[in-house]
Formats: structure tokens, sequence, C-alpha cells
């Protein structure tokens, strides 16, 4: 099993599809409702037909029922988009609740719907994440964060 990721220092490093994906993951993060965790963390899938979808976390006083930025933007693909296939998903994020040079990197609960998103389309999503230092890592497909996911 070969898991492989990039490192880029900045954003100036990725094409300029990939800077307006990032652009559009901050843009989104603006309309997160996090309350809770003051976290706002936005992703935006890029489709292969050629739209983009975003989605933010949205949390609920009742903390478990809120979801991530992630799935909101997965599920919302599915709910408007169920033909279409995701060739990329960027995120990025704003706030203190993690450590400002840690890579950001999607929740286990998003891997595993990123992954069965991936077998629906029959195809990799490619990940991009922009932690809080700027720095971007791509991921080429979601087991490269997500060994032995749980599948059929
Ligand atoms: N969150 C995301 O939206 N995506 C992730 O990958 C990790 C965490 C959200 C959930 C919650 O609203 C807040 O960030 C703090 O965990």
């Amino acid at each position: 099993m070969t898991i492989s990721y990039r490192e880029y220092s900045s954003t100036s490093e990725l094409s300029k599809e990939d800077q307006q994906l990032i652009s559009q993951a901050e843009e989104a993060y603006k309309n997160a409702y996090a309350p809770y965790s003051h976290f706002h963390v936005g992703a935006v899938a890029l489709l292969d037909n050629g739209k983009t979808v975003v989605g933010n976390n949205q949390e609920n006083v009742a903390y478990p029922s809120g979801l991530c930025a992630e799935r909101v933007a997965l599920f919302s693909v599915g709910a408007n988009y169920p033909e279409a296939t995701v060739k990329t998903l960027a995120i990025a994020a704003k706030g203190d609740l993690v450590d400002k040079d840690a890579v950001l990197s999607p929740c286990g609960a998003c891997r595993q719907v990123i992954f069965e998103s991936e077998k629906r389309q029959n195809s990799p999503i490619r990940i991009l994440v922009k932690g809080l230092n700027g720095k971007v890592v791509e991921f080429h497909k979601s087991t490269d964060l997500l060994t032995f996911a749980f599948g059929l």
C-alpha cells in the first residue's frame, strides 16, 4: 500500500485553478455556522462539469447534530448533481482550535464519506487542504488519509 501526498509552502505554488479553489474555500468558511467551536471551515468540490459546490461547517447546540464542511459539500453534490464526478475537494479553515502548524486534514467521518463518494463515482477525489500557516497539502485520494476504510 503506497500513501503519497505533496506539500506546497504557499498557495502561490499551486496552479491557477487550485488557487481559485482554495480562495473559494476561504470564501465558504465565512458562512460557517460555528458559534460553539468558533472554528470556521470551508470546503469546495470541483466537479467534472466545471461547477463548484461549497460547504461549510454547520453546528448545533446539540453538538453531534452539526456537520463538517466536507460532508456538507459532498452531500450537497449528491443532492444537486448526483451524476457528477468530484475531481477535487479543497478545504480551508480559520480559528484557534488547532495548532497553526498542524496539517489541517478532514476528520475520520469525513474521510469515510469522501471514500464512499469515490466508490460511488468510481474515481479518486483529490484533496487539497490549506493549513492555518498557509501551507497546502495535496492528497491524491481518500485512502491516503484513511487506510483500511470500511466499505463493501
Ligand atoms: N470541522 C470541519 O468542518 N471539518 C473537519 O474536517 C474537522 C472539523 C468542524 C466541525 C466543528 O464544527 C468544528 O470544525 C470544530 O470541530
